[in-house]
């Protein structure tokens, strides 16, 4: 038996990678630490945690007592945990320097003193930071223009450094907009497909001609998969969907899905320090045997029909003291 600890394991990305992992490796024991913040939710796990080689421990990557205890014996290591709404980095960063920099840091430490075979650091595209023409190769540049994306960079970086100074087997992805069932409600696409259910305008910022590449939650779960396991030490791998699209074009395919009107559409202020476009070359990661499975347009219609069925998971979210409090804060004066 070998035991992987998926610390963020009860949000969007590291739930449907825990249902994955328990899935494909019978040989594997895995242990959930996670906070349980706002955007973690134990019914993101439903079903999973019956499973009896998978284990909850409620904690924070931060604190390092609790993060040595639930790593020792660990075999591998994967950071999901992170602050990893924009929006709420420009509002209050500060859980985004110390969780996404600082715990990444925590893990980092506990991990080579315990002498873990594999760290995997779950980072972003954000990272290289807007792209205006071509796709970003793993060599280029950081350049982030967010709390949340510099703050993602800081844990990118330390995780590489670790690698190289104290030798510790670590790998790093760095995935695109992901989407797809168990995505909290904030983000665009859910956000936009349940203000449309409701018939409430779809906030589109500034021009809405701004470039992301969608990325179906399953193909980052099997590329994270694929780097844990294949991946060479100290080396970054981008994961992107192949799907370059501008969000006005998402915002319009889902009304469309949903049959409802284009007038639901409302054009409101810019996010601050809004990137422009993502993009990335994935030959890294296509060169050790990965590529996206879903096609866009199918992955869109799923998580659409996701949505329809599962609206007690998103409405309880949305009904929250956490979500209201954080849309009055970012609409006050931005309208
Ligand atoms: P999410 O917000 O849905 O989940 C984050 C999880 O981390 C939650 O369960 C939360 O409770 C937990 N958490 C937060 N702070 C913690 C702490 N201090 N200690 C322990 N647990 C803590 O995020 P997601 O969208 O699933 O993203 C997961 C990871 O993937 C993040 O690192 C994010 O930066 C990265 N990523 C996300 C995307 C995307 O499009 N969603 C794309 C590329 C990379
Ligand atoms: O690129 C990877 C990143 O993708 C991840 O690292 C982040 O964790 C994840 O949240 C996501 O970041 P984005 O900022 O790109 O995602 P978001 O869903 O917040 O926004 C997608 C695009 O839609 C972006 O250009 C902003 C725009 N948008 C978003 C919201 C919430 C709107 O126009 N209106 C909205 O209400």
């Amino acid at each position: 038996m070998k035991t992987m600890v998926v610390t963020g394991g009860a949000g969007f990305i590291g739930s449907n990678f825990v249902r994955r992992i328990a899935g494909r490796y019978p040989d594997y024991r895995v242990i959930v630490f996670d906070l349980l913040t706002y955007a973690g939710n134990l019914d993101n796990l439903a079903g999973v945690l019956d499973n009896e080689r998978v284990r909850f421990v409620k904690g924070d990557i931060r604190d390092s007592a609790a993060v040595r205890e639930v790593l020792r014996g660990a075999n591998m290591v994967v950071n999901f945990a992170a602050e990893s709404f924009v929006d709420r980095s420009i509002l209050d960063p500060d859980g985004f320097i110390t969780t996404d920099v600082l715990g990444t840091f925590v893990l980092l430490q506990a991990s080579r003193e315990l002498g873990v075979e594999r760290f995997l650091q779950v980072s972003t595209d954000e990272v290289y930071g807007s792209v205006e023409e071509g796709s970003s190769v793993e060599t280029d540049g950081i350049l982030p223009n967010s709390p949340y994306s510099a703050s993602k960079a800081g844990g990118d970086l330390l995780a590489r450094s670790y690698c190289i100074t104290y030798g510790l087997p670590v790998v790093i992805t760095r995935g695109s907009n992901t989407y797809g069932p168990y995505q909290h409600p904030e983000k665009l696409i859910p956000l936009f497909i349940s203000n449309a259910i409701d018939d409430k305008p779809l906030p589109v910022y500034g021009d809405g001609l701004q470039v992301r590449d969608w990325l179906h939650v399953d193909d980052h779960c099997s590329a994270i998969d694929l780097v844990l396991h294949e991946g060479v030490p100290g080396e970054a791998y981008n994961v992107g969907g192949d799907s370059n699209r501008t969000n006005i074009e998402v915002t319009k395919l889902l009304l469309k899905s949903l049959n409802k009107p284009e007038s639901l559409i409302k054009y409101v202020a810019d996010r601050p320090g809004h990137d422009r476009r993502y993009s990335l070359n994935c030959d890294k990661l296509k060169a050790i045997g990965w590529k996206p499975a879903k096609v866009f347009e199918e992955g869109l219609r799923d998580t659409v029909e996701w949505y329809l069925h599962n609206q007690n998971w998103w409405r309880k979210a949305k009904d929250s003291d956490s979500y209201r409090e954080f849309d009055k804060a970012w609409y006050a004066g931005r309208k």
